[in-house]
């Protein structure tokens, strides 16, 4: 059912509908990971690592509405389900009770880091196809390159 008429032709929305999927995925979980760790966080470094994955959390929240809205704009129904994200998410399981800090800032490297491979590979893909979406995908991928430098300056 079309409901919103797409500006790209079919095979320009298949893979940038795809990307934008994909994306909503990695953020939705990248959201529920960083709180998971915030809830859990422990030790010397508590409370600063604590507080900077709120400011992941807010990043993933953001912008998963922000590739959310741009494929509904392309007549594309988000789908940001749980167990869609469970089944797309490319980040990696994330441990069960509390996590000290040093390894709360080594799951947080490893998750954006696994994020953000994904998003490059999404902005060389839609670059043709669509560059409005390529856009959104840069945009985010330095936001998230941001909070990674950060977290990788934690482990130092
Ligand atoms: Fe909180």
């Amino acid at each position: 059912m079309y409901v919103v008429k797409s500006p790209l032709s079919d095979a320009s929305l298949q893979t940038v509908s795809e990307a934008l999927q994909g994306a909503l995925v990695d953020l939705v979980d990248l959201g529920l990971v960083a709180k998971q760790i915030h809830w859990n966080v422990v030790g010397p470094r508590f409370r600063s690592v604590h507080l900077q994955l709120d400011e992941v959390v807010a990043t993933a929240r953001t912008h998963s509405d922000t590739v959310a809205e741009r494929a509904a704009a392309l007549g594309v129904p988000p789908d940001g389900r749980a167990a869609t994200v469970a089944v797309g998410s490319g980040i990696g399981v994330t441990p069960e009770g509390w996590v000290d800090d040093a390894a709360a800032v080594r799951a947080l490297v490893d998750a954006l880091g696994a994020v953000i491979v994904r998003m490059r590979e999404r902005i060389a893909v839609t670059g043709e196809p669509d560059p409005v979406s390529q856009d959104l995908f840069i945009r985010i991928t330095a936001d998230l390159e941001k909070h990674h430098w950060m977290f990788q300056a934690e482990n130092g």
